[in-house]
């Protein structure tokens, strides 16, 4: 999943955000009355999702803790920035038919952000991990839409096309954690079970 995942991202960060480097880009024209919101809500956004990724690795956990911390609180602190300024940026750009979806996406994020930070914080350590799993997916819909956008069926649909995309992706966002955090838990009950039969 990682794999399609980064592979996504990439395809995304080659074919439109390197864009946003040629002043004269479809994208910098679109951006252009608002490039310091732009700029506090693309930043601190593209470092919540690269870091996010690596704090779900259990290794750099176990062995570098104090770095998992460090980024930890980065994290918190883009997504305590980057999510307010997008529901400005999305009051400011035309598109009035996906202002309540980033509004919805910006209040998922900073909602199960905060409560991973509250998880960690009275040392709910499990709870923390599951959080924090329902936090980055909501990242993760920047790159995932974008992904699915320039499909070529897709394209030809228009604004109908692309509000069905985000709505999609969001709502898979919502309930995507849930299901996995449950089955991970009805795996490892199972697994103990068996232990407890064969003891
Ligand atoms: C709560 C989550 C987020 C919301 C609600 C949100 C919302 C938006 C909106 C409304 C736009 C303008 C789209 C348009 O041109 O019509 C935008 C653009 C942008 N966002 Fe976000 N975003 C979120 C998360 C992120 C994340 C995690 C990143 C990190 C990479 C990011 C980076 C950008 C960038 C670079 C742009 C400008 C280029 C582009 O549209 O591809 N955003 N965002």
């Amino acid at each position: 999943m990682l794999v399609v995942f980064g592979l996504m991202a990439l395809f995304v960060l080659l074919t439109r955000e390197m864009t946003l480097l040629d002043s004269h880009s479809f994208l910098r024209q679109r951006y252009a009355q608002i490039p310091w919101l732009m700029l506090a809500h693309g930043v601190p956004g593209a470092l919540a999702i690269f870091l996010g990724v690596f704090q779900f690795s259990s290794r750099l956990r176990q062995r570098y803790l104090q770095l998992h911390r460090v980024m930890g609180r980065i994290y918190v602190g883009s997504v305590a920035i980057s999510a307010p300024v997008s529901v400005a940026v999305a009051m400011a750009l035309p598109l009035p038919t996906l202002f309540m979806a980033s509004v919805i996406q910006a209040v998922g994020w900073v909602t199960t952000t905060a409560t991973a930070l509250y998880c960690v914080r009275t040392g709910k350590i499990q709870q923390h991990r599951e959080w924090m799993m329902r936090s980055y997916p909501f990242a993760a819909v920047f790159v995932v839409v974008r992904a699915i956008l320039p499909i070529p069926a897709i394209e030809r649909m228009g604004v109908f096309g692309i509000a069905t995309v985000v709505w999609s992706v969001i709502a898979t966002a919502c309930f995507l954690p849930s299901f996995v955090i449950a089955w991970q838990a009805l795996a490892a009950s199972r697994r103990a079970e068996k232990v407890r039969t064969a003891a």
